[in-house]
């Protein structure tokens, strides 16, 4: 039977038009690193007959959905089972996947997560407690919030969730699991909702949105991944390829704009060096100063798009600069 796609792919029109012109160079490759449910690939292979395409997902069972709907492509598609950064760390392992002239990172979770995974993603949901994005392998969030101590929940909370109630939410987190074991999504959100504020309580978001994006980058050490993968990504790009990022949040949009504002400027001397003595040269030309947003279009279609930011960037040749 098919499955019925579930996630809308963001921004796509931007990122076809900034990577276009590397998807059109000679014996193109494209890596997605975040394939999901395969929106961005389909896209990218329909617009382009000779791009060859690399997969990643992290998901084994986003892939099986992904799989099915790259059919008509398989060609000229390779499938993997893997975390991203795990992939950076030695593509070499991964068959013939030098040089890539396309990467796109598309961060975080897709639609299939918090609709149909079963996994706990969402607090409108009551399901396990579980948050990891492969089943496999890894602590879950029911793990987190039985046995982290106070304190260390609360940094979590705070410091992945930036979320200002983290030490109540923390503490009352703690007063429930000494009588009994948090074990749902239903129950987590339940213990946050009466721990904070009334006024809060019915504010702009659901009060749980925070605690459970921290928990879910916690299980899942999303930032750390992003943060080990950014610089391999662009030193495997061909020259004049190009790499594009979507982030959904401040902490990863800021992990991105660091590392790509670093590669463009080359030169790591401290500001009080008249005269560049570490000899270092540009890798990457920022193609756009802000970052992109969706249309007030798409955000109407699809409010799950709202916070997403695009940056693209290209690798300069040596000889270019
Ligand atoms: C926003 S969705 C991608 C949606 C996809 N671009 C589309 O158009 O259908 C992000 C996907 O990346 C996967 N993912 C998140 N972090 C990952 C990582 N570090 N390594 C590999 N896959 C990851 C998730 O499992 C999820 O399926």
């Amino acid at each position: 039977m098919e499955n019925k796609v579930l996630h809308y792919s963001v921004m796509s029109q931007e990122v076809m038009e900034y990577l276009s012109p590397a998807a059109m160079m000679n014996n193109s490759l494209m890596i997605d690193c975040t394939l999901g449910e395969g929106g961005h690939s389909e896209l990218f292979l329909k617009n382009f007959s000779d791009l060859r395409l690399v997969g990643l997902d992290c998901d084994s069972e986003i892939i099986k959905r992904a799989e099915q709907r790259l059919v008509p492509y398989r060609d000229r598609v390779t499938i993997l089972n893997t975390w991203f950064d795990e992939f950076f760390a030695e593509p070499e392992r991964y068959g013939n996947v030098s040089q890539p002239s396309c990467i796109l990172l598309d961060l975080g979770i897709s639609m299939f997560h918090y609709e149909a995974s079963g996994r706990g993603f969402s607090f409108n949901k009551d399901e396990p407690l579980d948050m990891r994005l492969s089943s496999e392998e890894g602590i879950t969030a029911e793990f987190a919030v039985n046995t982290y101590g106070k304190d260390q929940l609360a940094d979590v909370i705070y410091q992945y969730g930036e979320e200002r109630y983290s030490r109540r939410i923390s503490a009352a987190i703690c007063k429930r699991r000494s009588s009994k074991a948090i074990q749902t999504s239903a129950d987590l959100a339940d213990i946050i909702k009466g721990a904070v504020p009334k006024d809060y309580r019915h504010g702009r978001i659901h009060p749980a949105t925070r605690t459970f994006q921290a928990l879910r980058i916690e299980v899942n050490d999303e930032l750390g991944r992003i943060e080990r993968s950014l610089d391999k990504a662009v030193e495997m790009l061909q020259p004049g390829g190009r790499i594009a990022v979507i982030s959904f949040h401040s902490l990863e949009d800021r992990r991105v704009k660091q590392t790509f504002k670093k590669l463009s400027k080359g030169c790591i001397c401290p500001p009080e060096v008249i005269r560049c003595e570490c000899g270092g040269v540009p890798t990457l030309k920022l193609l756009h100063k802000k970052p992109l947003r969706p249309t007030d279009s798409e955000t109407k279609n699809n409010p799950a798009s709202r916070s997403a930011k695009l940056r693209c960037a290209e690798k300069v040749s040596k000889f270019n600069n």
